[in-house]
């Protein structure tokens, strides 16, 4: 049985204060699930400290981004070793904002990847298709890319700490959301291709997708037999929503 995992993307919102009244509502719902699934919330960096004093210990703190480096002179960058410090287990990697408007390649990807896995903080891998890209018969193409450039090398223990989440650039922020037809099919290869680097781990390794999930959606969604949860973003900021998304598993 595959981990269910909803996490919640804040992006660059909030203040010191919605951090932290987001933390107590986020913990409040989780105390009020009646089944076990993983609940991550990552914040701004800058606010990984408010966020930490608030939560209770079944959400689990992530960090949006991380750096390949390690502490030293690369002024502006967060490190794994710090997102470790403020108790982050996990980290989104590779997110298609970070891919598209902040230079982050496929090998800069698989270097964060594996900075994470070093420092036991798991990755949440980002892979997703353009719309452009779907259009024209590219999706799997890329999405393969991206997968096997991020997963290379990567040993059976630290291949089963890693979640994937499918993001469809096209859903993201668009109130567009994948169909479930169309989420599965990709989740299907995502699943196949991770059993081309290691057959044992890849009924093991969390698919969750990502794009424009809501209230709406989440249940048809997460029915699907290889959607193993949600990488939630706007609707992560609204206590109500993100609730009815957490229940939907
Ligand atoms: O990382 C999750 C994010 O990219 C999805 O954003 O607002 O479409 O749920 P949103």
């Amino acid at each position: 049985m595959r981990r269910k995992i909803v996490a919640g993307n804040w992006k660059m919102n909030g203040t010191r204060q919605i951090a932290k009244d987001l933390a107590v509502g986020v913990s409040a719902i989780v105390e009020g699930l009646d089944r076990s699934i993983d609940v991550l919330i990552a914040p701004p960096s800058i606010l990984l400290a408010d966020v930490a004093g608030q939560i209770s210990s079944n959400v689990n703190l992530a960090a949006q981004d991380v750096s390949s480096f390690d502490n030293g002179a690369f002024t502006g960058e967060v490190s794994a070793d710090m997102l470790a410090d403020f108790g982050c287990g996990y980290s989104i990697v590779g997110h298609s904002e970070r891919r598209a408007m902040f230079g982050d390649t496929d090998e800069v990807v698989a270097a964060k990847v594996a900075k994470c896995l070093e420092k036991s903080i798991q990755p949440i891998l980002c892979v997703g298709e353009t719309l452009e890209e779907r259009e024209t018969g590219e999706m799997l193409n890329v999405i393969g890319r991206q997968l096997h450039t991020a997963l290379k090398g990567l040993d059976q223990t630290r291949l089963g700490k890693v979640i994937v989440a499918y993001e469809p650039v096209w859903a993201i922020g668009t109130g567009k959301t994948a169909t479930p037809e169309q989420t599965q099919e990709v989740h299907e290869f995502i699943r196949k291709e991770i059993a081309v680097i290691d057959e044992a781990v890849s009924d093991v390794v969390p698919v969750i997708y990502g794009g424009s999930v809501n209230a709406g959606n989440a249940k048809n969604l997460f029915a699907m037999a290889d959607i193993d949860g949600g990488l939630v973003g706007g609707a992560s900021l609204k206590l109500e929503e993100f609730e009815v998304i957490c229940k939907a598993i």
